[in-house]
């Protein structure tokens, strides 16, 4: 039970590199079932995630070998298809090997992950869509079965661009028979590189990038090299911290173009953005002005930057209106600012947030990997230390996060608690 202590008043400072994003590498590495042999991916986070999600493609068979950024991961002629609970209730992302395993294995059964601190989670479009494909599915004793002899292509029309559910469908239309046609999918930069390491496996797919994705699918398919697509919320991260402490931040691969609105709203607060070589740079030298949100998929604002930007604004000047549109209970990290001294009002989807010179530093959780990130650099800013508990939901998502704070000038670090002993 690791905490961060943050002593606030730093002015961050100098070059950070951002690594792959921990939320395509995961659907990459399910997507390897896909094809018997050794599929090798590149630019892979050292992150808790990728750790967990070895572990789940390790009990269905496959040998998962880690390097220095890489994760190599040799399927056999016929996995497991059973994902079991007390893995994939640690990371919702393993839901991921639905779809490659019905397509591959012709069954799965994968543990429902259930909610978390962000929302309910639901998976009726993953079911729908599977369905539609021609697969039976049951939900019985936490287990969702789904069972297909192969899986037939199909028209599937989302009822909201969902990135799990365009994943799991893209991944199992890929071996299906005929066409299947995903609309109103999902168009995050994610998908994006898990359509490109799809074709390279030989998959036919078009409409990358769109709200449309149509998929010819093909008798079988052959392990790859991969790189993953730089973590843009990650390198949002950053980006946010130079700004809440008016410092001065390079970001090495980051990609611009994929952090569009973060930026342009950035620059509304007032900060400088400049786009690099193989990155880009903000620098802030004044205290913020309030911005105001709106959540929404790819190439919306992502949901994912709320929990950041909210903490920006507590120390901006003005007030502003934050809305979450994506995940409907978002906001639990709200109380946490408070304890913090933020002035916070959250009613439905909707926070009011008025801007204060200054938080005071205090204990505080951390209930989910962003709203982590966001308390300990709220406690960059704040008078005083800042204790972050439960950080092992950064640890989920960040890679060296005190060490690149450290570096970047911050007075942070890692301890470790003393594990209570048991009073029985
Ligand atoms: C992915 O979650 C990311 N996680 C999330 O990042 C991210 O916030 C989210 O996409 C949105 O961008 C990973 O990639 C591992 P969704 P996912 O399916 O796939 C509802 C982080 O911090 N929905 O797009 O679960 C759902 O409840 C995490 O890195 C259904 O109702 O997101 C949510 O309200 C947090 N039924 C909304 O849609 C379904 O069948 C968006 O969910 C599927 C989704």
């Amino acid at each position: 039970m690791d905490r961060f202590v943050v002593r606030g008043g730093a002015r961050l400072a100098g070059t950070v590199s951002v690594s792959g994003a921990k939320n395509s590498v995961l659907k990459l590495m399910a997507a390897a079932l896909l094809a018997e042999g050794t599929t090798v991916l590149a630019n892979v986070p050292d992150i808790l995630d990728v750790t967990v999600m070895g572990e789940v493609l390790r009990r269905l068979g496959c040998d998962v070998v880690r390097g220095k950024a890489t994760v190599s991961i040799t399927v056999p002629e016929m996995p497991g298809h059973e994902a079991d609970y007390d893995l994939v209730r640690r990371i919702r992302a393993s839901i991921a090997v639905l779809g490659p395993l019905v397509a591959r294995c012709g069954e799965a059964k994968v543990a429902l992950p259930g909610g978390d601190a962000i929302g309910s989670r639901g998976l009726d479009m993953h079911v729908a869509g599977l369905i539609k494909l021609g697969a039976s599915v049951v939900s019985e004793h936490g287990y969702l079965i789904a069972r297909a002899p192969r899986l037939v292509g199909a028209a599937v029309w989302l009822d909201f661009p969902s990135v799990g559910a365009t994943e799991n469908l893209l991944m199992a239309s890929a071996l299906a028979q005929g066409t299947t046609i995903i609309d109103n999918a999902a168009r995050e930069p994610e998908i994006v590189d898990l359509c490109v390491m799809l074709q390279r496996m030989g998959a036919h797919i078009g409409g990358l990038g769109t709200s449309t994705l149509e998929v010819q699918g093909v008798e079988a398919l052959h392990p790859v090299e991969h790189h993953t697509v730089p973590d843009r919320i990650v390198a949002g991260t950053w980006a946010v911290a130079a700004v809440m402490t008016r410092g001065d931040v390079t970001v090495l691969g980051g990609r611009p173009e994929h952090l569009e609105m973060p930026l342009d709203k950035l620059a509304q607060a007032g900060a400088v953005v400049e786009p690099l070589e193989g990155g880009f740079r903000v620098a802030m030298d004044r205290r913020p002005t309030a911005v105001d949100l709106v959540t929404l998929p790819y190439p919306g604002f992502a949901t994912d930057f709320q929990p950041l930007f909210l903490g920006l604004n507590t120390v901006a000047e003005g007030t502003s209106m934050i809305t979450e549109n994506v995940f409907e209970s978002r906001w639990m990290f709200v109380n946490e600012l408070v304890r913090l001294g933020a002035d916070v009002r959250t009613d439905g989807h909707h926070a009011v947030v008025r801007g204060r010179e200054q938080l005071s530093g205090a204990p505080v959780t951390a209930h989910d990997i962003r709203a982590g990130a966001g308390l300990v650099l709220a406690g960059l800013v704040a008078d005083g230390v800042t204790e972050v508990a439960d950080v092992h939901h950064i640890d989920r998502g960040y890679e060296g996060f005190v060490e690149k704070l450290v570096a970047l000038g911050a007075v942070v670090r890692r301890e470790t608690a003393p594990v209570e002993p048991w009073l029985g």
